[in-house]
């Protein structure tokens, strides 16, 4: 089938070079010509785990472009994967939503056009995007005989196994009002619905793993199932981050109750690592946009609210900790290891580090930060803002007061910590992902602090 997909960030280029590899044929188009440059000599603008390989192998099937007409006339399926930030209220910005509406209405020119939300909507934005792609439409594109639909399909991957999310899901969604885009969308994921096609070998299919389960609904419901499961993911971790607090107090240790609870079919061990709380662009934006959308039914959303007070308290307590440690803040160097909101991404969106580091900076500490992928990113996006970078782990040890561990790079189990606890001016390590080994740190000579376990 003929797709076109609007926007090249982390949603949009994956589904794009997942689709081509499926064996669509795929226009991606984006507004930021720099970026098209770069993907058209096949260089991902973002890092993520094998989309350079992805997209080399397939290439044949991929097109990347500025050109709204070349991407979207046509077009049989077109994917609205533009960004949705929040804005200061708590409710997304649709701008570029909007834009990328109307220029749809204005380019389509195929007898049977599904339109697809792919970025995370407020609730209702189906009928939205219908209604300005219409207008446009008609306005501008007045001799097409095109008949469209809109349809909601949300994207539930994850940075950093992105590929294998989309590839081996455990579900797509697809909401519409009309049959007729139901069956386009279940003809364009018929392979990865039925596992017909070859994995390639840096992605390989999960043992035993045979369907994607395949979900159809009215649109509201397919909006709604995206807020749903991402609120409900990131309370499931602010609820273990809740239970670790007390199990420090109570003297238990919260990696044994999480596996205790998470042996219960019904409770699944899945995003009950405690830690530092959750960062990254959706959980944030998505838990913001539900209670708003509550506030404006009337519906206090106390669960969602809880769950993010919860997480803003994970990076306060941070800080609380260090502070109890050391007494003064003032003139301490802190060191944090990992900058990304979590491992193998360079994504900082959001990220817990940046929180931490501030608030240290804030009570008067110096703060040196090292991330094995995100370090160019972070210097680029992080200009404005105090913190220094290291070259290298180890360098964050150097001279530090305290070392804290923000994102569990796996790279950091292999540190020497009992060179490294020497360079410390104190030996002072605070887990903050429950990552490393206790007893290798204890043997090196450093005194260490996890969130959940009285070390
Ligand atoms: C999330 C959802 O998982 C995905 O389905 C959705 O489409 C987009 O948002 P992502 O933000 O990429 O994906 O990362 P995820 O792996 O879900 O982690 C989010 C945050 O939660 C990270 O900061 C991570 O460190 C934290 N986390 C995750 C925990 O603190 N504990 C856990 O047990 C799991």
């Amino acid at each position: 089938m003929k797709v076109a997909i609007i926007g090249t960030g982390y949603v949009g280029l994956t589904t794009g070079v997942t689709l081509a590899f499926l064996g669509h044929d795929v226009t991606c188009l984006d507004v930021d010509a720099a970026k098209i440059a770069q993907l058209n000599q096949g260089i991902s603008p973002i890092y993520e785990p094998h989309l350079d390989e992805l997209m080399a192998a397939s290439r044949s099937r991929l097109n990347f472009t500025t050109s709204a007409k070349d991407a979207l006339s046509q077009a049989e399926v077109i994917f609205i994967a533009v960004g949705t930030p929040s804005l200061a209220d708590g409710n997304p910005n649709l701008a570029y939503l909007k834009s990328a509406a109307q220029s749809v209405g204005e380019h389509i020119q195929s007898p049977y056009v599904v339109i697809v939300n792919k970025s995370t909507v407020p609730i209702g934005s189906g009928n939205w995007v219908e209604s300005l792609v219409r207008d446009a439409f008609r306005a501008k594109n007045e001799n097409s005989k095109s008949q469209f639909v809109v349809a909601s399909n949300p994207e539930f991957l994850r940075e950093g196994s992105a590929l294998m999310d989309m590839l081996f899901a455990d579900r797509v969604v697809v909401g519409s009002d009309d049959e007729k885009a139901v069956s386009v969308m279940r003809k364009l994921y018929q392979p990865l619905i039925e596992q017909t096609f070859t994995p390639p070998s840096f992605l390989p299919r999960p043992e035993n793993f045979k369907m994607v389960n395949f979900l159809s609904s009215d649109l509201q419901s397919a909006e709604l199932i995206k807020y749903a499961a991402n609120a409900f993911l990131a309370l499931k971790i602010s609820f273990i981050n809740e239970i670790s607090e007390l199990s420090e107090k109570v003297g238990a240790d919260i990696t044994h109750v999480a596996k205790g609870i998470g042996l219960d079919s019904r409770i699944g061990n899945k995003f009950l690592q405690a830690g530092l709380g959750w960062g990254g662009s959706c959980f944030g934006k998505d838990t913001a946009a539900l209670i708003s959308t509550g506030k404006e039914y009337g519906l206090p959303m106390v669960i969602t609210q809880a769950a993010k007070e919860v997480n803003t308290r994970q990076r306060i307590r941070m800080v609380e900790i260090l502070a109890s440690e050391l007494k003064i803040l003032k003139g301490r160097k802190i060191g944090i290891l990992g900058l990304a909101f979590k491992p193998f991404t360079d994504d900082l969106r959001d990220a817990p580090a940046l929180d931490v580091a501030q608030k240290l900076i804030d009570r008067g500490a110096k703060v040196v930060g090292f991330d094995p992928i995100a370090m160019s990113r972070a210097k680029k996006e992080w200009a404005d803002s105090e913190i220094q970078f290291a070259d290298s782990a180890e360098a964050v040890f150097e001279e530090a007061d305290a070392v804290v561990l923000v994102t569990e790079w796996p790279e950091f189990l292999d540190l020497d910590f009992s060179k490294l606890s020497k360079d410390m001016r104190n030996a002072l390590m605070l887990d903050g992902r429950n990552h490393l080994d206790v007893a290798v740190l204890k043997k090196a000579g450093m005194k260490v602090i996890t969130l959940g376990r009285s070390s």
